[in-house]
């Protein structure tokens, strides 16, 4: 499919999809993004994306160039153009064009891009397995919570995984605790529970996240929010989640097997539970 882009007003084809030299995201990394996923051209959890989308221009001081309900037509006229039958919608918006200075003037016009790509997915021999990670102490910066373009400690991270052959590298605080990856949130089940850490500044407020919890709560699970470490006893599963992931089992940690070292009873429940939840979208 020819892809168009949404650029500040317009569409165009992607090959010539631009924005300007001095555009303080590729200046300054100075902007937010979301990852939306689709499915029959109906939108997962939108509200709380751009809700969260809201929250982060907020943080960082931009003024979103439209509503929240204007952006939720533009994101359906994109998609609608890039009608991927389960399609990954990006949404990214900067400070705006200025010439280069970190003190940026006033009143700059926010860059706004949209896409609607293929929604990359897990391969049936991912889920079979289950994903390997890494672990590495936490280098980045200390406002997780926002959804920044900024995401070189990310990018170098997942580099590190790739090198010793791993899908994710997850980032542990000086203690040992786990925090997140670089582009998903982590849980384990530690005796029976299902235990993430909670939502602070190393920890982005994943939307898939929240489905999890709320699918496992459903299911009579129960979910606790709070520090926790790779080596506490009763641990037998970890997982994790993203947009693009859903639910995955991470099977392999630093080079040894979680648990049983398979994708365990927690993780292929809580994925086949999410996953009809996923349906119910697409043929409603
Ligand atoms: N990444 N933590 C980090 C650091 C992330 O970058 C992401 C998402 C998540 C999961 O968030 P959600 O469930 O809302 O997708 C957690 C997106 C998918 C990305 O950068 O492509």
């Amino acid at each position: 499919m020819k892809q168009t882009a949404y650029v500040n007003g317009r569409f165009v084809p992607m090959e010539s999809a631009m924005v300007h030299i001095e555009d303080r995201g590729f200046q300054f990394a100075d902007g937010i993004y979301e990852v939306v996923a689709c499915f029959n051209g109906r939108f997962l959890d939108m509200q709380p994306h751009l809700e969260r989308l809201e929250r982060s221009c907020s943080a960082i001081g931009i003024t979103l160039p439209c509503t929240l309900d204007r952006l939720a037509e533009l994101v359906q006229e994109t998609w609608s153009k890039n009608p991927f039958s389960d399609a990954m919608i990006y949404i990214q918006v900067t400070r705006g064009v200025a010439p280069r200075s970190h003190l940026a003037p006033d009143n700059l016009v926010p860059t706004l891009i949209i896409t609607s790509a293929d929604l990359p997915k897990p391969s049936e021999a991912k889920l079979n397995s289950g994903a390997r990670a890494i672990t590495l102490t936490d280098f980045r910066w200390k406002h997780c919570e926002i959804k920044s373009i900024a995401l070189l400690a990310s990018v170098m991270g997942k580099q590190e995984a790739n090198r010793r052959h791993a899908d994710e590298a997850f980032w542990l605080d000086s203690e040992g605790h786990v925090l997140e990856g670089c582009s998903t949130n982590i849980f384990a089940t530690i005796n029976g529970v299902l235990v993430t850490h909670p939502l602070d500044h190393q920890v982005l407020g994943g939307i898939t996240r929240n489905m999890l919890i709320r699918i496992a709560h459903e299911a009579g699970t129960k979910v606790e929010e709070r520090a926790w470490r790779l080596d506490e006893v009763g641990l037998t599963e970890t997982m994790m989640t993203s947009t693009t992931n859903a639910v995955l089992p991470v099977c392999i940690m630093d080079d040894k097997p979680v648990g049983s070292g398979l994708p365990g009873p927690m993780a292929t429940r809580l994925r086949s539970l999410m996953l009809q939840a996923m349906d119910a979208l697409r043929s409603a």
